[in-house]
């Protein structure tokens, strides 16, 4: 099995992780207060013991409570750059973060206040250690397909500085196809596709998602396993599965880590490959969930670097940069 030290030090991509869902507890609560927000909390201990979830709606209301303590550009770089600072202790040597625009821009915080710290942040861990990123910008499912249109209008500006647009938020009951037009403009303006499913919703809307919006890549995607005939797919177009452990052990989605099926994917010829999703809220980094599943599975030294491996080879970097990394 691949140890600690091994696991720490091998370097790696991270394709899925929500800017939101890196707010820690004593940043919110110190945002709180420096700018006026109230929060029904007294504590930075009471913050943590609100992190008991049991679906993931359960964990979206305290994520988008929590968010609404991020106000002027300089907070969305705090929270950008607390994030990179773990990346460097991590060895994540290229990451790909997503931003939820609307859970601001519809609390009358402007889309320029929200990219241009977070673009500012990334700036500086290219500059500071030399970390590569890029952005995706997702919009929230639970919401309108006028309102994502409307989030989609207002990046164009930035379209420079966005790789990727994707889909989030409430999976059950939207359905990729609610926002079929929104990805056929998004494609047309040049954006590369991403899209959560089968996190809790049915391998349909993997389909759906590949199908209707085009993806090039699923967030999540675990619940492939229950259709034979898209495992298949999956296998024979190598499209990855951004698959996040301890973010599906905290919301449910399997009970232990030891039921997870991660392993099962890579050993059906899946690409696949490891995650943190909303790290201060599920518990760890990206080294905590490969520490996680070395627990669990005793993770062989071949098994961690395909996994890498994945990492790098599913990203949006060019193919010359991958050379760099591979
Ligand atoms: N927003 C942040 N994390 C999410 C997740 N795991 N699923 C759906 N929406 C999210
Ligand atoms: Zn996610």
């Amino acid at each position: 099995p691949a140890s600690r030290e091994f696991l720490a030090a091998m370097p790696k991509a991270e394709l899925h992780m929500h800017i939101d869902g890196a707010l820690s507890p004593a940043m919110m609560f110190e945002l709180a207060q420096r700018n006026q927000v109230s929060l029904p909390y007294q504590s930075i201990a009471d913050i943590e013991a609100a992190y008991q979830f049991t679906h993931l709606q359960s964990f979206l209301d305290l994520l988008y409570l929590g968010a609404s303590v991020l106000k002027h550009e300089q907070d969305f770089y705090d929270v950008t750059r607390d994030y990179f600072t773990h990346c460097h202790a991590d060895n994540i040597r290229h990451t790909e973060l997503s931003f939820d625009p609307q859970t601001h821009t519809e609390r009358g915080i402007p889309f320029a206040t929200v990219i241009g710290g977070i673009l500012r942040a990334m700036a500086d861990a290219q500059r500071d250690w030399g970390i590569s990123s890029a952005l995706t910008m997702d919009f929230l499912r639970h919401l309108s397909a006028a309102s994502a249109m409307k989030a989609l209008e207002q990046s164009l500006p930035w379209k420079a500085q966005i790789k990727a647009v994707g889909l989030d938020s409430s999976e059950v009951g939207h359905p990729p196809g609610k926002f079929t037009a929104v990805f056929a403009r998004a494609r047309a303006e040049g954006y590369r596709i991403v899209a959560h499913a089968g996190e809790e919703g049915p391998p349909a809307y993997i389909w759906e998602a590949i199908h209707e919006l085009q993806v090039e890549r699923i967030d999540h995607g675990v619940r492939a396993d229950e259709d034979p005939q898209l495992m298949q797919y999956l296998r024979d177009t190598q499209i990855p599965l951004t698959v996040c452990p301890l973010s599906n052990i905290r919301l449910c989605v399997f009970e232990r880590m030891e039921e997870h099926n991660l392993i099962q994917l890579m050993d059906a010829g899946l690409r696949v490959m490891v995650n943190s999703d909303d790290p201060t809220y599920f518990g760890g980094y990206l080294n905590d969930n490969f520490f996680a599943l070395a627990d669990a599975f005793g993770l062989t030294r071949r098994q961690a670097l395909q996994l890498a491996h994945n990492s790098f080879t599913a990203s949006f970097i060019s193919d010359e940069e991958k050379h760099r990394h591979i």
